[in-house]
């Protein structure tokens, strides 16, 4: 368990019984019908790992060996440097990739220590 720099932040690992609390975080982002089964491996496989504001679940991150496979803040905690500290404080080694990057978030994976390394393009 790490107490972070923000006041009232701690990252940790996530345990079992956080599963619905991580579920209903994820249904507010995208939608997955097979998460709970993904989820469920990756607590078997992988690491994951959930901020806590104040006692209360923020966000969480999803690790898959070298690969960021998930981070989701809740709304109402963003813009604060939570998903930065996600990424930094959990990262399970330094030679680490995100498999799925949307325009979108280029900017947040950048401020948290990401550079584009390759650009994908399909037929229109
Ligand atoms: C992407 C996401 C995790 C960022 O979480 P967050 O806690 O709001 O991010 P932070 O507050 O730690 O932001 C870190 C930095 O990135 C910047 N940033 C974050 N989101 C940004 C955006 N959409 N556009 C531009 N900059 C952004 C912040 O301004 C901050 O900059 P700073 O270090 O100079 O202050 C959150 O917006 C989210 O959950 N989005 C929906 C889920 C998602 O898209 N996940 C990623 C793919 S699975």
């Amino acid at each position: 368990m790490k107490t972070s720099k923000i006041k009232g932040l701690v990252i940790r690992k996530a345990n079992i019984f956080e599963i619905s609390k991580i579920v209903s975080i994820q249904k507010t982002h995208f939608i997955y019908s097979k998460f709970w089964l993904w989820l469920l491996r990756s607590f078997l496989t992988g690491h994951v790992f959930v901020a806590l504001k104040n006692n209360n679940l923020a966000g969480f991150i999803i690790w898959n060996n070298k690969t960021l496979c998930s981070i989701v803040v809740s709304e109402a905690f963003r813009g604060q440097g939570i998903g930065k500290e996600l990424v930094n404080e959990t990262m399970p080694c330094t030679d680490i990739q995100i498999v799925e990057c949307s325009l979108h978030n280029k900017k947040f994976y950048e401020k948290s220590g990401f550079k584009v390394e390759k650009l994908k393009m399909v037929k229109r």
